[in-house]
Parts: C-alpha cells; structure tokens; sequence
C-alpha cells in the first residue's frame, strides 16, 4: 500500500500528481492553502497550511501523518510541489519582505516537511521525497532572482538530505519537470515586459505550442520517479520522465 504526501494541490502540476496517484489506488494526503474538488473521496485527506509560515506546519500535518503512518504501509513518498513565482522584477526594484515569504515557500516549507516526514516513516517502508524544481535552478531567468535562488537551493536541499540519510530505504531526488500550462505560466507571460522583461520568453513558449499537458507530465512522474526505481541525491530532467 502506497500513500503519497503532496503539497500545493489545489491547482496545476500538484492537482495533477494527486490524482494521478489516486488513479493508481494511492493513499493521498494534500498539502495547502485549499484544495480541490476533483479530488475528494475515501482515500484522499487534506491539511490546511499556508507554506509561506513554515514554523506552523509542524502543528497543522504531524497528526496527519500519525495517521498514515498507522497504516501499514509499504511505500510512502512526500513530493513537494507547491511553489511560487513572486516576487518578479529586477534587483533594485524588489520586494524584500514578498522574497522572505518566497524562500519560506519553496524552501524552507520543503526542509520543514522533509524533517516531519522523517521524524514519522522510519526504515521499516520504502520513504521516498521528490521535490520539484526547475531549469530556473541551473539558467538565470532575468526579472526571477528570488525563483531561481529558491530552486537552486531546493536542489542542494535534495543532495544535502541525500547526504544526511543513506539508502537502502530512502530516496531523495529532484527534477526539473520541463514547462506546461498552468497558473503559474499565464502569470508569467502576462506581466509587463517593463518590470518583469522575461515576459516575452514565456509569451512564445505558449504561442510555439511548447506547453506540455500538467497532466501528461504527472503522469510520467508517478511512473517513472515515483513508482520506478531511483538514484538517490539525483536531480533528474523532464528529458528522462
Ligand atoms: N508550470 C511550469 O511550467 C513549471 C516549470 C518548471 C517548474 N515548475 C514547478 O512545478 C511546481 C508546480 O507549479 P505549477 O505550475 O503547477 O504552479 P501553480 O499553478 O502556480 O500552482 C502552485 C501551487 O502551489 C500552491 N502554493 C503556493 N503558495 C503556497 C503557500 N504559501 N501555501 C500552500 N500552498 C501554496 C498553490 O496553492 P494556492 O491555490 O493556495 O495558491 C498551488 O496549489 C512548482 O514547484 C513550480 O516551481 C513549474
């Protein structure tokens, strides 16, 4: 019996992930500011926690997972999905205080879930974390500082984790899931090239048609990252899915 921990599912690649995994008879429990309805039914379970304060998570998802781990059973994986975009602009214009909130989210909610998640699976099952980042980690995306730092930092978030806990019951990978439409996307390319100059970028890669499917792309990673066997500490591309 699997279950899978999934964060950010209200919407997007997350969504996705949770539902495919339902499709596969996974247990899964959402992560999150809210769901979503396409979701509900007697093997999915959702805690409500806004990521951006990761000092609160402890007490909004350790009962939830007690729980799964009470049920005997044989795989349990935590992909940490939920991230954000802002703040947008080039250093000198910056929000700080929404950069705080952004490393908060795609980092240290990431490090603070991990820890749980160790704390409450031990050897006895297969422990698994994937954590998604981006091509943003590795290529400077002008007017994206603090989205590039914070997927820099998730992927040695990954290695160091890897470094931490050893095989043979433990993996903890990342990847860099391509790009595909979501909400995500429709904010990038609508913002003014002015203050955010990479609009343009992300305005071609949907009029080229290079947007895959979020759901196509879940599907591949439940099976191929999820499901199929893994090298630990790895940052896998969308080019091996
Ligand atoms: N889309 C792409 O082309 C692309 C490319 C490379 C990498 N990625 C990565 O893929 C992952 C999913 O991206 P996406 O495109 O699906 O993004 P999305 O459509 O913007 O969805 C982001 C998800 O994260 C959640 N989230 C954001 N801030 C949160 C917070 N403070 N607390 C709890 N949940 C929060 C959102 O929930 P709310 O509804 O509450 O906001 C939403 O469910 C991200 O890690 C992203 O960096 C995406």
């Amino acid at each position: 019996m699997h279950a899978a921990i999934v964060t950010g599912v209200s919407r997007g690649l997350g969504e996705a992930l949770a539902a495919a995994l339902l499709a596969r008879s996974a247990y899964v429990l959402g992560v999150g500011r809210r769901s979503s309805a396409k979701l509900a039914g007697p093997r999915y379970r959702f805690v409500e926690c806004d990521l951006a304060r990761p000092a609160a998570i402890a007490a909004a998802v350790l009962p939830a997972l007690r729980e799964l781990a009470g049920l005997q059973l044989s795989a349990v994986t935590l992909v940490n999905n939920a991230a954000v975009a802002t703040p947008l602009g080039l250093a000198g214009q910056l929000d700080i205080a929404a950069a705080d909130e952004a490393f908060a989210t795609n980092v240290t909610a990431p490090l603070a879930l991990t820890d749980l998640f160790l704390r409450s699976f031990d050897a006895s099952l297969e422990r698994r974390v994937l954590n998604i980042s981006s091509g943003a980690a590795q290529t400077a995306i002008a007017g994206s500082a603090v989205y590039c730092m914070s997927k820099a930092a998730l992927e040695m978030l990954t290695k160091a984790i890897a470094a931490d806990h050893g095989e043979p019951h433990f993996r903890c990978i990342a990847l860099r899931p391509g790009i595909f439409e979501t909400g995500m996307q429709a904010l990038l390319r609508a913002q003014d090239p002015e203050t955010f100059p990479s609009a343009a970028l992300f305005r071609g890669f949907k009029d080229s048609g290079a947007l895959k499917d979020p759901e196509a792309v879940a599907g591949r990673i439940v099976e191929r990252l999820i499901a199929g066997p893994v090298e630990h500490g790895r940052v896998y591309d969308h080019t091996e899915l």
